[in-house]
């Protein structure tokens, strides 16, 4: 596959999202943050928000939810017009039933693994998952160093998935940029969260096309 470069909106303008969402036209997806305050130390937004941008844009959104009980929530994010829903399995109560309604609904289904999270737990539960979510920072902010030490577990999770010839994308967030991008495509990865490498660049859709383009050589 193609690598994908999903923006991340958390370092856009909050009170511009609408023209943000357009800078970045071009981008494979949106990438929208959501935290309650709970799960992570930092508040952002909810469905209504959600909402709004979805109508706002036509790149679809990729929900990365860093909620408690993502089991009650998620799917109100695929009617609010989330295309990929991504919870974390450390919140949920019952993934793969959480998995399988987020399809059911219509949406792309995404887990989420925090860095101290060991993929070897869920390797059965891969069928259940368009998407596979590697965190290399800690979530709640946007702007934080890339954790190299995940690159172990971006590799182990690439031979899971071609040991099981799953057509599952593994998504990296966290510190992605011209620095680091090339080190997590070595490693497996095909999706990619940008934030601060897209939104902090003077040309955000410049941005986007020059990771890809790192991306894929
Ligand atoms: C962090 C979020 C990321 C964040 C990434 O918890 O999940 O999506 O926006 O931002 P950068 O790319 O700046 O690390
Ligand atoms: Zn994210």
């Amino acid at each position: 596959m193609a690598a994908q470069i999903n923006p991340s909106i958390l370092s856009a303008d909050f009170a511009r999202l609408a023209d943000e969402a357009k800078a970045v036209e071009g981008a494979d997806w949106l990438h929208v943050d959501v935290m309650d305050n709970h799960f992570v130390p930092n508040l952002t937004l909810g469905v209504p928000v959600v909402e709004s941008l979805a109508r706002a844009t036509d790149t679809p959104l990729d929900c990365h939810l860093m909620i408690e009980a993502p089991d009650r929530w998620a799917p109100q994010y695929v009617e609010a017009g989330a295309s990929s829903v991504t919870f974390h399995v450390e919140a949920a109560a019952a993934p793969v039933r959480l998995a399988r309604e987020i399809r059911a609904k219509g949406a792309r289904a995404s887990m989420a693994l925090r860095p101290a999270t060991p993929i070897e737990p869920y390797e059965d539960l891969l069928p259940e998952l368009d998407m596979l979510l590697i965190m290399t920072v800690e979530p709640g902010f946007g702007g934080q160093a890339f954790l190299d030490i995940m690159l172990p577990k971006i590799r182990r999770t690439r031979e899971l998935i071609r040991k099981h010839g799953l057509e599952l994308w593994l998504q990296v967030d966290g510190g992605v940029s011209a620095d680091t991008i090339e080190r997590c495509a070595e490693a497996g990865a095909d999706v990619f969260v940008a934030g601060s490498a897209v939104y902090g660049a003077s040309d955000p859709a410049e941005a986007v096309r020059a990771l890809r383009k790192q991306a894929e050589e």
